[in-house]
């Protein structure tokens, strides 16, 4: 069985998962963080050493004020609750996105949060707040665009494995396995490059009912596929 070394996950459906139960949207928000430390158990069972969770996309912005409000309190709520947590658990937390857009209070405490978990070396948790995939796209060309500018690139060489090592996440492997909860199949502009050869599974559960068994069943059909990568099937079963 092939092993996962990165899975990445589109936590949706909160908002469905409250007003199911007659409960506002913000309720669903809290109880997805339940969730989230589901998934890290399950990872530490599965080791899953690499972990992304889309928390907060750029085009999150546009939804009503007081949503968003509640996802930013949420955020440093669950910051400052839950940090001793994740350092007991020797979680290494990082985050991916555009974070100057928000409050420097939420800023300071994030860069706090992987200051202090710099040097943990269980799961790798990168939450993608302010997020978007073609943003990240953008600020990797901009990178390589000042290279140019500096005179130390070239911008025929300019190849795949370059631009690959500017866009967010470069150090790690890319996803094995990306997990969309909320019965939606779309990638939502996420880590569009980065999923160029991730499998996809989409299922109908709500991101706070999503638990070790549900992640468990798709690490299941994760290990029923075969990863071919542009080969026949007889070449991809000889290479694994
Ligand atoms: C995902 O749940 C959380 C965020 C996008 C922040 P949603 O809030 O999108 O929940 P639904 O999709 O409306 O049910
Ligand atoms: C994707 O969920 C973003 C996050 C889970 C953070 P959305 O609920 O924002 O996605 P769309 O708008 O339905 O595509
Ligand atoms: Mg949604």
């Amino acid at each position: 069985m092939h092993s996962i070394r990165h899975l990445a996950i589109i936590m949706d459906g909160n908002g469905r998962w409250a007003q199911a139960r007659g409960l506002p949207r913000s309720a669903g928000h809290k109880a997805g963080i339940n969730a989230v430390h589901k998934v890290l158990r399950g990872c530490d069972e599965h080791k899953i050493a690499n972990l992304t969770l889309f928390a907060f996309s750029s085009e999150n912005w546009r939804r009503p004020r007081n949503e968003v409000r509640v996802l930013m309190d949420l955020f440093l709520a669950t910051l400052k609750k839950e940090l001793n947590i994740l350092i007991e658990k020797n979680v290494r937390l990082r985050f991916v996105g555009d974070i100057s857009a928000f409050d420097t209070h939420l800023q300071h405490r994030i860069n706090q949060a992987e200051y202090q978990t710099e040097g943990n070396s269980g799961v790798s948790l990168n939450i993608a707040v302010n997020y978007g995939g073609r943003w990240d796209i953008v600020q990797a060309a901009i990178k390589l665009a000042q290279q140019v500018r500096e005179g130390v690139l070239e911008p025929e060489d300019i190849d795949i494995e370059k631009f690959g090592a500017s866009v967010c996440l470069s150090e790690l492997p890319e996803p094995d396995l990306l997990i969309r909860t909320g019965g939606e199949s779309r990638i939502s502009n996420f880590l569009n490059w980065q999923l160029a050869y991730t499998e996809l599974y989409f299922t109908n559960c709500l991101w706070p009912d999503f638990d070790v068994a549900a992640l468990e069943e798709a690490v299941t059909w994760y290990a029923g596929r075969q990863r071919r990568f542009g080969q026949t099937p007889e070449q991809a079963k000889a290479a694994t």
